[in-house]
Order: structure tokens, then C-alpha cells, then sequence
């Protein structure tokens, strides 16, 4: 049966460390509180650098550990919810900065959930025969859309970006993909965009509220653990894959809390988990990706091991993805 699979990995984060303690000069909080809620001890902050330009780093990386140039590239998914632009899409840029002249290049926006829906599409495309090698990027500079006066959630986000090359394959690869949207959740994850101006408004319409990121925590906590499990045992249910085989699960680093959650929950031990939300904070579309590409380096991932992706975000959506590698 063809399939895809992820045949070079790579990853990219800005230069500046910004610690807890750091963030504790600019706003009313401390180490403690952000290491005992979330985990985070540090994060990444763009010195200017935007979505584009991380997600170029990464894909170059990608391609490297690929053995492939950006011509071969004939379709380019770059999922985040930080746009260079509203358009030209941030895959079109990416295109443009690589050069990756024979593609196809649109964006996908399913927030933190957004790599693996990038992955799902390529997994379709290279199945149907429709696209044959696909570079997919998660990549956020959330520091242009975090509100640095909100101690809730400036503390919790970082940049970075992280890329796959996907490939045909006979054997090895995705085995199984799930994916879910509860659009009715929406509310307690937002970023607005632009409000609604122009000359013939009746009433001025206050949008200023969505400006940046603004979350509900304990709604998307009660979520995050709740689709977390469901969507690890979607994918083995429909890969007919037993937990214990799986080598490593890669999710979406958003809070240790939420993973500590799933893995008692699940009986998994916490070491079967890659978690580097320590270094990173919650880089959205780019955590899984980062992380995904650290553990092959680090060697966490060996070929032949099955592996589980899977992630929650803003929509608000889920999904996990189970591969072998
Ligand atoms: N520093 C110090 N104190 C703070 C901070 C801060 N940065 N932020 C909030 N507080 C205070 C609050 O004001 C509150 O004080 P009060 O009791 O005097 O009113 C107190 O800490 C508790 O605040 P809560 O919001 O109740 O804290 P909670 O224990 O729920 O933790 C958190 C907040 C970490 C956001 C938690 O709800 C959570 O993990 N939610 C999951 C959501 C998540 O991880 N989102 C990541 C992004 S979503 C995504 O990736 C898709």
C-alpha cells in the first residue's frame, strides 16, 4: 500500500533566550509560578525575524537531512497562526526564499494542531499521486501576537519553526492519521485579526479586545487532556497498533501538566513522552515539528520505531498521527 513518510527533519528557533526570570522585570510574576504551572523555564523571542524567515532556517535543515533541493519540492504547506501576511501566504514567501520554483504553496491555520493537518494533507496528496515530494513547516512567532500585559498568557508562548520532507513510500511512514474540529470551543483560544472598519458603518464595532492572543486556561486545559487521550486512542484504534509497541510519543508542548495528565491517565510512562517545552515554551504549529526533529537527532528515534504524534490547539482542534519511522 503507498503511503508517505518523513524522510529529513528539521528545526530553527531565534538566538534570544528569554527566561522566567527575564519576563519577571517586565511583568508580576516569577520562576515559580510559570515552572510550577506550566513547566517553562525559558523561551525563544524573534529580534525580528518572522515567520518566513524562521520557517526558511528549518526547511533548509529539512532538505539537507533529506538529500533533496528545493526544485524537487512540488508542494509547500507552512501551517501557522503568525503570517508574514495575510497574503501572499507565508508558504508562497517560503517559496520564494528557497527558490522552490515547481511548487504549489498555501498556508494552513489549525493553530497548535496545525502540523499535524499539514501532515494529513501531504499524506493525502502523496497518496493520490498528486504531489510526490512535499515540504511541510510549523512555524510561529507568537511574540508579535502575544499581549506582553497579560501575565496569563505571556508567559506560556515562544518562536520557532520546525520542517519535514515527505516522501512515497511502499512500507515505512504514516500509518495512520486522525484529525477532529469542535469549531463551537473556539472562543476560549483566539487571535483576532483585523475589526471590521469602513465608511459606512452604522456603529463603530470594538474588536480591540482580539487583537492578541487571548485564551481561556482552564477551559483549554480541561480540553487539552480530554483530546489528548481521545486522539492517541483513535489512531491505534485505527491503525490496530497496541501502546506498548510504540517507541515515543512527540506532543504538542504546551504545559507538563497536560502531558503528565495523559500519561498517568494513559499508563504511559512519562519518559515514553519527548518533552523540550522547558527550553522552547509552546511554539504552537512549530512544537511538534521542533521536537520531532530533535528527538532523530538526539537519537530518541531509530528507524523501524513506531512512533506517535499528537496535538491540541485553537478551532479548537485536535489530532495524532502514528508512524513508523
Ligand atoms: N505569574 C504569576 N501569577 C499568575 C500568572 C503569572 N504569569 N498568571 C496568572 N497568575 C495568577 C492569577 O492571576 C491567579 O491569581 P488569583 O488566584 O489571585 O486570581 C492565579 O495565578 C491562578 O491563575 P489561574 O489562571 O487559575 O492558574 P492555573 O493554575 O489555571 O494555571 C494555566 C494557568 C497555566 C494557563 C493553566 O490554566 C493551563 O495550563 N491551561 C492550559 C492551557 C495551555 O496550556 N495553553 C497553552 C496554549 S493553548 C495551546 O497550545 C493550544
Amino acid at each position: 500500500m503507498i503511503t508517505s513518510e518523513i524522510i529529513g527533519t528539521g528545526s530553527y528557533v531565534p538566538e534570544k533566550i528569554v527566561s522566567n526570570d527575564d519576563l519577571s522585570k517586565i511583568m508580576d510574576t516569577n520562576d515559580e509560578w510559570i515552572q510550577s504551572r506550566s513547566g517553562i523555564s525559558e523561551r525563544r523571542v524573534s529580534q525580528g525575524e518572522d515567520t518566513s524567515d524562521l520557517s526558511v532556517k528549518a526547511a533548509i535543515k529539512a532538505m539537507e537531512a533529506a538529500n533533496v533541493v528545493a526544485t524537487d519540492i512540488d508542494l509547500i504547506i507552512v501551517a501557522t497562526v503568525t503570517p508574514d501576511m495575510y497574503t501572499p501566504s507565508t508558504a508562497c514567501i517560503v517559496q520564494k526564499k528557497i527558490e522552490a520554483y515547481n511548487a504549489t504553496a498555501f498556508d494552513v491555520s489549525a493553530a497548535c494542531s496545525g502540523f499535524l493537518y499539514g501532515v494529513s494533507i501531504a499524506n493525502s496528496m502523496i497518496k493520490t499521486g498528486q504531489h510526490k515530494t512535499v515540504l511541510v513547516i510549523g512555524a510561529e512567532v507568537l511574540s508579535k501576537a502575544i499581549n506582553w500585559e497579560d501575565r496569563a498568557t505571556a508567559v506560556l508562548f515562544g518562536d520557532g519553526a520546525g520542517a519535514v520532507i515527505m516522501k512515497a513510500s511502499e512500507n515505512r511512514g504514516v500509518k495512520g492519521i486522525y484529525t477532529m474540529s469542535e469549531g463551537d470551543k473556539g472562543e476560549n483560544l483566539e487571535i483576532g485579526a483585523k475589526e471590521v472598519k469602513n465608511p459606512f458603518l452604522d456603529e463603530k464595532v470594538d474588536n480591540s479586545k482580539y487583537n492578541y492572543i487571548a485564551m481561556n486556561g482552564r477551559e483549554v486545559f480541561k480540553f487539552a487532556t480530554k483530546a489528548m487521550v481521545t486522539a492517541v486512542e483513535k489512531i491505534l484504534l485505527e491503525t490496530k497498533e497496541d501502546l506498548c509497541n510504540i517507541k515515543c510519543i512527540i506532543p504538542h508542548q504546551a504545559n507538563y501538566r497536560i502531558i503528565q495528565y495523559v500519561s498517568k491517565k494513559m499508563d504511559i510512562p512519562i519518559e515514553h513522552f519527548y518533552i523540550n517545552l522547558d527550553k522552547y515554551a509552546n511554539t504552537s504549529a512549530a512544537t511538534i515539528p521542533i521536537a520531532l526533529d530533535e528527538a532523530v537527532r538526539v537519537g530518541r528515534i531509530k528507524k523501524g520505531d513506531k512512533i506517535i504524534l499528537v496535538g491540541f490547539g485553537g478551532g479548537l482542534t485536535y489530532g495524532a498521527a502514528l508512524i513508523e519511522w
